[in-house]
């Protein structure tokens, strides 16, 4: 629409995430992180509320007529990872760290709410701008559902730094990009003896021991080989001291699977097994389920529309339509699950800087910051061209 500036200060869009990486906070302790947000939001004269703890809601509307709904999201918590960069904007923090590019959603986000609340006179309908808490935990988005932030929203839109995509590049894959994620803890309970007489205990390390063997036979026995899933145990404590049968174990592992009746049969699967398998040598198991994620399914005709208009970014902006199914989750997928929308990934790599080909979660993860611009534009470039026409299409 005429009148729309679609003017965006790079260097403001710097300034913003090096402040988010230098202060970095972890899940449901984003407390300055939505400090800073609300602050920008305030500079905007954007009206924001919170949504839980450490999430913000900021609601832009339209002076124009029409009535679309659209909301954008942004993630803003950081991992416990230590940084190894020696960049003047690392983190401040020990053992905390933007690894996984959260500061540049949240500063794209905030960048692309500047602009649109500034082009407010040109479009009509209203922009939901969610800075969402807690994704590495996959517990932020609930918040969001339960405080009815979706109720009317025609479209919700994401985005996420991706190192294995060149500046200028945008994944936008319809359907299935990311697994469903679950996360199991397996309590073995057997009886303390002496390592000398085994036979008055009951080896409870033993048997977590064949546990984990049996979980992997799952998925070469039991599960399609043409369907990915993933049954990973990652931590394994059991006994006190070398020569005692241990009184208990405790397993940690995490489940990756693409559709719904596979994360329920693993589950069911895995407590069978661990139960059986302990029941074998006298043992006992109990099994904990906490739910991460969902699995992230793009909309088929979102995704085409913000390809669409993500090209329209510029002649040298390339979409991807196939980037590889990632069996990382991300709980965006909670809010595809209500509305249709897409999750789109935003090359941050360049050749030329070897740090920003470094994989997420990666202590000497870097992005090249030129990729903030085209992360707002592409914020906002969706959410004007539902509002000004493109609902209608
Ligand atoms: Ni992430």
């Amino acid at each position: 629409m005429s009148g729309f500036n679609d003017q965006i200060s790079k260097d403001d869009l710097i300034r913003l995430r090096r402040e988010l990486h230098r202060h970095p906070e972890l899940a449901l302790q984003e407390f300055q992180t939505a400090e800073m947000i609300e602050r920008e939001l305030d500079l905007a004269g954007i009206p924001h509320s919170r949504v839980g703890a450490t999430g913000v809601l900021g609601v832009i509307f339209g002076e124009q007529s029409g009535n679309g709904v659209i909301a954008l999201r942004a993630d803003i918590d950081a991992l416990p990872i230590q940084e190894t960069n020696a960049v003047d904007y690392r983190s401040q923090t020990d053992g905390v760290m933007h690894a996984c590019g959260h500061d540049a959603h949240t500063a794209s986000l905030l960048g692309a709410a500047k602009l649109l609340s500034a082009n407010r006179a040109h479009f009509g309908g209203e922009i939901r701008l969610i800075f969402q808490p807690a994704e590495e935990t996959g517990k932020g988005a609930a918040d969001f559902l339960e405080a009815g932030v979706l109720d009317g929203v025609e479209r919700i839109f994401g985005l996420h730094s991706a190192p294995d995509l060149p500046l200028g590049t945008i994944g936008v894959t319809p359907g299935l990009n990311n697994a469903a994620v679950d996360q199991f803890r397996i309590l073995v309970h057997g009886k303390a003896a002496h390592v000398s007489t085994p036979q008055q205990g009951t080896d409870a390390l033993y048997a977590a021991s064949h546990i984990v063997v049996a979980i992997q036979g799952l998925v070469t026995r039991r599960t399609s080989p043409v369907e990915p899933v993933i049954l990973g145990v990652g931590k394994l404590h059991a006994g006190t001291t070398y020569n005692a049968v241990a009184e208990d174990a405790e397993l940690e592992g995490t489940t990756r699977t693409i559709s719904q009746e596979m994360r329920l049969q693993v589950r069911d699967w895995i407590d069978q097994t661990a139960q059986n398998v302990a029941a074998l040598s006298g043992a006992k198991a109990q099994v904990f389920w906490t739910d991460v994620t969902s699995a992230l399914i793009n909309d088929p005709q979102a995704s085409l529309e913000v390809g669409k208009v993500a090209a329209g970014l510029g002649p040298n902006i390339h979409i991807v339509t196939d980037r590889p199914l990632s069996l990382g989750g991300d709980n965006f997928a909670e809010f595809l699950r209500k509305v249709p929308g897409c999750y789109a990934y935003l090359g941050t790599s360049n050749p030329l800087r070897p740090e920003t080909q470094n994989s997420l979660h990666n202590g000497s993860f870097d992005l090249d910051e030129d990729a903030l611009v085209l992360g707002a534009r592409l914020y906002a470039a969706y959410a004007k061209w539902w509002l000004t026409g493109g609902k209608q299409q």
